[in-house]
């Protein structure tokens, strides 16, 4: 099947990232599905564990419509996770309880020769399922947002094995075998942009990368590790899918979210909690969309805290060329009603 840009009609994320004028400022949520919504830990119940509960698109695509049902969101995010892409490529992969991912983690230049993109479509087609089943579901108005993981964030988690405080091991490769981490990251833009090609065709409208641990490189490898290869990504995405938009989220990158702006690859930046509205106002928003930028404790606070915070961003930042967003994901303790608080806040104040 061709893939046709998506209509931008009454569909204010779209609107917004086509710089088209819209009826009112998108807001969705990253990690909008999880585990503060008791209907999610329900699904979650029914699955053996969380990669299977990723691989069943009839629970998936009921975890992705979820917070859309509770709240006035102007888009479902698909119900995946970015590690998809490394079982892809033949890594083990699996979830400790209360611990998050582990993965069978590479050691050795030797241990790359293991892993494959040639079956990554066929192992991820569950994926691409539950976009289907979604797009099919999708109230007026919303949009569908398809999603991976940025090279450095995988290979993050490919050579750690697991979420790390310092990053020691994966910097040691990166930096004391630079021909064999360049190798792992061109394996991961090829599959990378090949999984979000398929999410396209699949039905996703737009789609985020996240570089979740961005943040941690000095500039010249930010540059080199987060940047070009999340740019290279996005120009294959537009070479086999026309207008689609992307928006990059390289979480940590301080003054270097200029480059990414200037990159002129990515039709939006996701910024992070920490970022100056006033700088952003001022070096991104003029070359990008932004989207952001709320700290995630806000929204678990609520009340005034969650108010003023909401107010200083539309104020900075609003109301063109914003997409109201976290600055993170949603925490798994944030109650839900301050999800709606959020979400009428916006709309109070930001139309
Ligand atoms: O609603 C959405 O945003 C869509 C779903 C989504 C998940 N993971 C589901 C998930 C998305 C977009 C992700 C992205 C993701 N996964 C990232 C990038 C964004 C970020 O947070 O920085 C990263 C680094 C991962 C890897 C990952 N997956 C970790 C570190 C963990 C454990 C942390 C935790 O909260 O337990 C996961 C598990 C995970 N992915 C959960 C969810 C809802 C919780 C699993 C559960 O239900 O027990």
């Amino acid at each position: 099947m061709d893939h046709a840009p998506a209509r931008t009609d009454d569909k204010p994320l779209l609107q917004t990232l086509a710089g088209e004028p819209t009826s009112r400022l998108p807001v969705w949520l990253m990690r909008q599905a999880g585990r503060y919504l008791p209907e999610y830990r329900a699904v979650r119940a029914k699955a053996k564990d969380f990669i299977d509960f990723c691989f069943r698109p009839d629970l998936a695509a009921e975890a992705t419509l979820q917070p859309l049902r509770r709240f006035d969101l102007d888009a479902a995010i698909v119900f995946s996770d970015i590690l998809v892409v490394p079982l892809a490529l033949g890594q083990r992969v699996w979830f400790e309880e209360g611990h998050g991912p582990r993965l069978e983690a590479i050691q050795e230049p030797e241990d790359l020769a293991k892993l494959s993109s040639d079956d990554l479509e066929p192992r991820l087609a569950a994926v691409y399922q539950t976009l289907e089943a979604v797009a099919a579901e999708l109230p007026a108005g919303k949009s569908l947002i398809g999603f991976a993981g940025a090279p450095w964030t995988l290979a993050s988690y490919m050579i750690e094995g697991q979420t790390s405080r310092d990053f020691a091991r994966l910097k040691r490769f990166a930096y004391g075998r630079p021909e064999a981490f360049e190798q792992l990251l061109a394996l991961l833009v090829e599959a990378v942009a090949r999984h979000l090609v398929a999410q396209v065709k699949a039905g996703a409208e737009v789609v985020q990368i996240f570089d979740s641990w961005a943040g941690v490189l000095p500039e010249p490898e930010l540059k080199a590790w987060s940047l070009t290869p999340m740019a290279e990504i996005a120009g294959r995405l537009r070479r086999a899918c026309p207008g689609v938009p992307v928006i990059a989220f390289p979480r940590g990158a301080g003054l270097t979210y200029a480059a990414f702006a200037e990159s002129g690859s990515f039709t939006a930046l996701g910024l992070d909690t920490t970022l100056p509205l006033g700088w952003a106002a001022e070096r991104l928003q003029p070359k990008a969309v932004v989207q952001g930028n709320l700290d995630p404790v806000k929204l678990l606070v609520g009340g005034a805290a969650l108010a003023r915070g909401v107010d200083q961003i539309l104020a900075a930042l609003g109301p063109e060329r914003l997409i109201f967003n976290l600055g993170h994901g949603v925490l798994p303790e944030t109650p839900p009603e301050h999800v709606a608080e959020l979400v009428a806040r916006v709309r109070e104040t930001g139309s």
